[in-house]
């Protein structure tokens, strides 16, 4: 295999997975953040993952030897100038990473391809402070990095296309499965996922149901892995809630994406989740168990739920925002869901989704559950 001189900038969460996912596939990497406290805290991180790794079997004492020598960690961005790929994986601020491009861009050569792991940056907006916008990317990695397949690339429109080829091997060759999503918000993932979240929170709000309800619709009648509650609490509210409003306002404020209050209150008092000890479960405490005994309820609460998402899905199909194989693949791939969406409304019948996406139209007259033109066309 051939190997590359990969840049990595930003040392946190993100980086320091990409950093050990390309060193473990036999590439250099040099890693640098502008806080010194966290070039120690990754190194530290990074030996002890190493650690595991030896003592699971995963890696013999060599290869964990090998890799952690194959990781630079350095203090200053001049080290970049002879890397064939940078991965930018610092804090999600437009203008902060803007003026990194610009103090990169110099120093680098003029062939290195510029990938940004941004979540929710328009790539073609990073582009623009590039002198040569060609070269930037996003390649959009899913947390933890060494374990989740999925990656996303996303070309701006300023993008060369050979970067798009180029980055699909390479990810490939770092056994990744890379899908290419279009630079709208949200990429494949964290816009397709939104009614999964969303639409839960409005049952509740409508009183429908308990939060431990819904979330048992969705692991007892799909085999959902979490149920949305129990998931956003694990992400956090405050990152899930950040996404959503992200997503709405950069659609243009589409009502679909339009956040909850229930969310935005738990964000303002903190209840942020598992990692805060509550949010909208207590985690001091045993969890609940649901409060709905019809298991009728359970069925039809799970059904809104999922006919949210396959009309999603469907819709970003309709735009093009990716193939029909990457839509599939980063739903199952990027967040475990059983089966891909557009298989899965096939599977229970466009027409029968259609009519309840009629439905709820006409009980709630909210733009909100229109049906997509991607599901009512059929011809693409
Ligand atoms: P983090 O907060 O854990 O790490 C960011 C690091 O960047 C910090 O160590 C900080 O000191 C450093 N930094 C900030 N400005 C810098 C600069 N100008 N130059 C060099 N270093 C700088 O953040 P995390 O979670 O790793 O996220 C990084 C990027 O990855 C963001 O764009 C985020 O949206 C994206 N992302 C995050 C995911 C997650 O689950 N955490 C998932 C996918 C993407």
């Amino acid at each position: 295999m051939k190997t590359f001189k990969i840049g990595v900038i930003g040392a946190g969460t993100m980086g320091i997975g990409i950093a050990q996912l390309a060193a473990q596939s036999g590439h250099e990497v040099i890693l640098f953040d502008e806080m010194e406290a966290a070039m120690q805290a990754a190194q530290k991180k990074l030996q002890e993952v190493c650690n595991k790794l030896v003592e699971k079997s995963k890696l013999t004492t060599q290869e964990a030897v090998a890799i952690m020598g194959r990781i630079y960690f350095v203090n200053q961005l001049q080290a970049f100038e002879s890397c064939h790929l940078i991965i930018e994986a610092i804090v999600e601020n437009l203008q902060i990473k803007k003026s990194l491009y610009s103090k990169l861009e110099p120093i680098i050569s003029p062939e290195c391809i510029l990938a940004s792991n941004t979540s929710s940056l328009s790539i073609s907006a990073l582009a623009a402070a590039c002198n040569n916008p060609s070269r930037v990317i996003g390649l959009h990695f899913f947390n933890p990095v060494p374990l989740m397949p999925l990656v996303e690339i996303i070309p701006a429109v300023q993008t060369n296309r050979i970067h798009v080829d180029a980055l699909q091997s390479l990810m490939e060759s770092w056994s990744k499965w890379p899908v290419v999503a279009k630079d709208t918000p949200g990429f494949i993932v964290n816009r397709i996922a939104r009614p999964y979240y969303s639409e839960a929170i409005r049952i509740y709000e409508e009183g429908f149901a308990d939060f431990a309800s819904i979330d048992y619709a969705m692991t007892s009648v799909y085999g959902f892995k979490m149920g949305p509650f129990a998931l956003m609490d694990f992400i956090g509210n405050d990152i899930n809630y950040a996404v959503t409003h992200s997503v709405w306002e950069s659609c243009f404020y589409e009502s679909r994406y339009k956040p909850s209050f229930t969310q935005r209150n738990l964000v303002a008092a903190n209840w942020l989740g598992k990692k805060t000890g509550k949010g909208y479960y207590d985690y001091s405490n045993e969890l609940p168990g649901p409060n709905i005994k019809d298991p009728e309820l359970i069925k039809n609460i799970a059904w809104r739920i999922l006919v949210m998402l396959i009309n999603e899905a469907y819709d970003a199909l309709y735009y093009k925002l990716a193939s029909y194989q990457d839509i599939e693949a980063a739903m199952t791939k990027g967040v475990n869901y059983p089966k891909g969406l557009l298989s899965w409304g096939e599977e229970i019948g466009k027409q029968h989704c259609i009519d309840t996406m009629n439905r709820l139209y006409l009980n709630y007259k909210e733009e909100r559950y229109r049906v997509s033109i991607g599901l009512t066309n059929h011809v693409y």
